[in-house]
């Protein structure tokens, strides 16, 4: 029987290595890594036009039955063919390779919204073929209570793009927001793109999260994540209970990082962009200001680590600050999971280099998909990569995010507040309610209630706010605060690229004039 077993053990790549695929360009080298005998020596050798010209050797490591090489760095360009031989005759050959640039796309339902569902579907899906080099692939929707080494199912291998592989099905692959934003990549950078999948509509943050993220925000005691019970650190109940559309997601914290994301750890890439959120609206939302941040940070150092140290280890990471939904309550936008860790704004001092698409005025009250399944992801994507540009590629100059307050006075005497902002404004439309203000109380007991503060007068830096509020100082202000707050494309303050303001609050940076 072991003799069988011995000689049973197949030589191949791993799982995500196959024909048409882009292997991360310089300068970071692309690691390729595979399966092979206990000892073995394996060549991998990457030719072009027939011609070898590359060549390195790995020796398949006992424990772990794996190889694992590094490919010296390569400029973008194609098409290539990647051979890998163990004793001969075996060898596997993997064609049609390109370099390029590797995106990974994860997130929940807005993620995973296929390119069929969005507005203009038709339209998109007709242009697919434009983009031969803008390669896609899309990862299983698979749980496990252990960290995999390898994908263990593939929805979508590596392929190059049709109507028919961008638009699958619904919630199923390939995504739209992915497709867009790699797609507007290549229209700027004209070289080969490729878009790495692995989403699951309804998950929590906490099931992408390694236990060390879930320690260091208090969600677990447990040092592995292999026996945990959706107990405090898990997606409770409420999930299901308070969100009927978002069923259908994974529960358990670390399943999803142990499945979808641990696998590609190996992989060369140059950054990931993330949609996700809106099942964190009810589960832990409070600390959201944490599990985000940690994510970020562990899968950097552990993509970092896994690539040999080819993957940056402050790679970019953009992600979209989610949509409101109308669900039961029209108010409060603390009840959404806030992505920055409560700057308003991206990158800041604790998430350097990543980038955030504002969406909140990307509403979809009639989408058949529900309302917290926006149809407008040309947008979005536009926006992500945007911010790709200016921090993951370095344009100078150009501008990713909309205008942000850089002074608040408090003009108490006449009752005025002024909100000076650091870009030019496009004002569309004078709101009355979309600026709140809270005062202290009469005591620090009683607090009073947010109330609008109707926007009275504008210019192009500035607007002007009456303040009715109560008596005392006005300590608080905030912006578009609400999960609804305007309708679609209509909040009043944007920038002159029609770039929306993010919604904000500000206690402390208020002075009194
Ligand atoms: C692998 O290559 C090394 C030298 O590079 C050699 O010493 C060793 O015998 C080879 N192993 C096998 C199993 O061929
Ligand atoms: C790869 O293996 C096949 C047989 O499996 C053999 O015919 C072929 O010549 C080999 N190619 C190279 C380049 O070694
Ligand atoms: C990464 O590559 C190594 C081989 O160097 C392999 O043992 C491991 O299973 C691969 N996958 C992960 C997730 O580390
Ligand atoms: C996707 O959902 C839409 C809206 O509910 C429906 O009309 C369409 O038939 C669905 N498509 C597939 C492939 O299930
Ligand atoms: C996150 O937000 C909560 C609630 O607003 C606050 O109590 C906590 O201090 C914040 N944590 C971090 C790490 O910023
Ligand atoms: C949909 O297509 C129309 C007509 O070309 C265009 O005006 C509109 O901006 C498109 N919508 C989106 C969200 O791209
Ligand atoms: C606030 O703005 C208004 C109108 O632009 C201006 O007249 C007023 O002086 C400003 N007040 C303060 C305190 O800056």
């Amino acid at each position: 029987m072991t003799f069988f077993w011995i000689l049973g053990v197949t030589f191949r790549f791993a799982s995500y290595y196959g024909d048409h695929m882009v292997l991360q360009k310089k300068p970071a080298g692309a690691v390729v890594w595979g399966y092979g005998e206990a000892g073995a020596n394996v060549t991998v050798s990457l030719s072009k036009d027939s011609k070898v010209i590359m060549k390195k050797m790995a020796q398949v490591e006992e424990h772990s039955g794996t190889w694992k090489v590094v490919l010296a760095p390569t400029d973008h360009g194609g098409p290539y063919s990647v051979m890998a031989e163990q004793e001969e005759p075996k060898n596997l050959t993997l064609r049609d390779i390109y370099f390029g640039d590797v995106w990974l796309c994860s997130g929940q339902s807005n993620m995973e919204m296929t390119v069929s569902q969005i507005i203009n579907a038709s339209k998109e899906l007709s242009e697919a073929p434009l983009y031969p080099y803008v390669r896609v692939f899309t990862a299983s929707l698979i749980q496990s209570e252990v960290e995999l080494q390898d994908l263990a199912k593939i929805d979508l291998e590596w392929s190059i793009p049709t109507a028919e592989n961008l638009g699958h099905g619904n919630f199923s692959y390939f995504s739209a927001v992915c497709w867009l934003f790699g797609r507007h990549l290549y229209e700027t950078l004209r070289y080969p793109i490729g878009l790495v999948e692995s989403s699951w509509g309804g998950s929590c943050i906490e099931s992408w999260s390694s236990g060390r993220v879930l320690q260091e925000c208090g969600l677990t005691g447990e040092a592995t994540p292999a026996v945990t019970s959706p107990t405090r650190g898990g997606c409770s109940s409420s999930c299901q209970f308070l969100l009927p559309t978002l069923l259908s997601g994974p529960k358990m914290p670390s399943v999803l990082w142990n499945a979808m994301i641990h696998p590609l750890l190996n992989m060369s890439l140059t950054g990931v962009i993330w949609y996700q959120g809106e099942a964190n609206a009810l589960v832990n939302t409070d600390l959201y200001n944490c599990t985000f941040p940690a994510l970020i940070a562990d899968w950097r150092r552990t993509f970092h680590a896994g690539s040999e140290g080819q993957t940056q280890s402050l790679f970019p990471f953009g992600f979209v600050q989610v949509t409101g939904s109308q669900g039961t309550d029209h108010g409060d936008r603390n009840r959404c999971s806030e992505p920055t860790a409560d700057y308003g704004y991206a990158p800041n001092k604790r998430m350097p280099n990543t980038f955030m698409a504002v969406a909140v005025d990307l509403c979809d009250e009639h989408s058949p998909y529900g309302s917290i399944h926006p149809r407008d992801k040309q947008n979005v994507a536009y926006r992500l990569h945007l911010g790709a540009r200016a921090v993951a590629y370095g344009e100078k100059g150009l501008v990713f995010q909309g205008p942000y307050p850089t002074k608040v006075v408090v003009d108490g005497a006449r009752g005025l507040i002024n909100v000076t902002y650091g870009q030019e404004l496009l004002l569309l439309l004078m709101h009355d309610r979309i600026f709140e203000v809270r005062s202290m109380g009469l005591s620090a007991q009683e607090p009073c209630q947010w109330v609008p503060a109707p926007m009275v007068s504008a210019s192009s830096h500035a607007v002007t706010l009456s303040s009715p509020g109560c008596r005392a100082a006005v300590t608080r202000l905030r912006y578009a605060w609400a999960e609804w707050p305007c309708e679609y494309r209509q909040c009043p303050l944007y920038n002159k690229h029609l770039l929306p303001a993010p919604p904000f609050v500000i206690d402390s940076a208020l002075r009194t004039g």
